[in-house]
């Protein structure tokens, strides 16, 4: 019977046969500069153990997948209040589209699409002096990396290629859904997913999920063991966008992907993984680290893993 080790390992080798398919992203300039043949996997079992196997502990982008502590982070201060302003249901549509948003109104259909994640900024931006400030420490935190920092070039980027989300948050001011100035949201929604972080800090940061709340780093319960099923919930059916049903069937987890190639994955009850590569499919998500998700599945699946 294989070590968990020897199973990352084996999970990693046999995701490098993907490397090669899928583009990087050049929306963000910044993020274009990435080298397409990077793989890593992350695994934070529930008792606190790290096994990781390929470029774990490389920093990249972590783009989206700051969208789930943004979520997070909005529920523990506003609770179900946050739900009059962004809904909980799969959008159907790319991560960026505007059309769904105005005919319904301004309300965002979920929290994990940029306008929805936008709309929960606004939410922390009235809750914290520095959102994102506040959630790198949060970051630093739960990962135990006192490193973690936001990539002023990714951000910077970000905002000056920012005219999608500026549409989205005028979008959303005009219907009355935003409290807070346009700028200020896009700037601290910006940092955070500039956050630059490794497969072994997400693994680590995104364990509380698949520990019904716990957060063993912290020594603490971070959310109520009800508040991480629901988080769960929604990553399952919206965390992956309009490829959420596809992904669900291919790996049935629930999951966040970035368009810096990251995915971070739950399996609740036993641990959390992160696996990243930069080539994207034409949704946006990794190739390589869907990919590696489904065989990690299939051999959970057939007792091997
Ligand atoms: O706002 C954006 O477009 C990016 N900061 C995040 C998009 C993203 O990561 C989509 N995920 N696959």
């Amino acid at each position: 019977m294989e070590t968990m080790q020897e199973w990352v390992e084996s999970l990693e080798r046999r995701a490098r046969t993907r490397l090669g398919s899928g583009r990087v992203a050049n929306y963000i300039p910044a993020l274009a500069q990435r080298r397409a043949d990077r793989f890593g996997i992350a695994i934070c079992t529930n008792d606190g153990n790290i096994y990781h196997a390929g470029e774990a502990q490389e920093p990249f982008s972590i783009q989206s997948i700051a969208k789930t502590l943004l979520l997070t982070l909005a529920l523990r201060v506003h609770g179900d209040a946050l739900w009059t302003r962004v809904g909980r249901n799969p959008s159907g549509m790319p991560f960026n589209s505007l059309t769904q948003l105005e005919v319904e109104g301004g309300k965002p259909r979920n929290p994990f699409i940029n306008a929805g994640a936008i709309a929960v900024t606004d939410r922390l931006v009235s809750a914290f002096a520095t959102p994102s400030k506040h959630l790198r420490d949060v970051a630093r935190r739960l990962s135990a990396n006192p490193t973690i920092h936001i990539d002023e070039r990714v951000q910077a980027s970000e905002w000056q290629h920012r005219a999608r989300n500026a549409a989205m948050a005028y979008l959303m001011q005009a219907f009355g859904h935003l409290d807070n100035d346009v700028d200020a949201v896009l700037q601290a929604y910006f940092s955070c997913c500039a956050l630059s972080m490794s497969c072994v800090d997400l693994a680590r940061t995104f364990n509380f999920l698949a520990a019904g709340g716990y957060a063993r780093s912290l020594g603490e319960q971070f959310i109520a063991p009800d508040l991480s099923r629901r988080i769960n919930s929604l990553l399952f059916t919206c965390g992956m966008y309009d490829a959420a049903g596809d992904f669900a069937y291919r790996a049935g987890l629930p999951a966040k992907s970035g368009v810096g190639g990251g995915i971070i994955a739950i399996v609740p009850g036993c641990f959390s993984v992160c696996t990243w590569s930069p080539a994207l499919d034409e949704r946006g998500n990794s190739v390589a680290a869907q990919y590696v998700l489904e065989l990690l599945a299939d051999d959970m699946g057939q007792g091997t893993g």
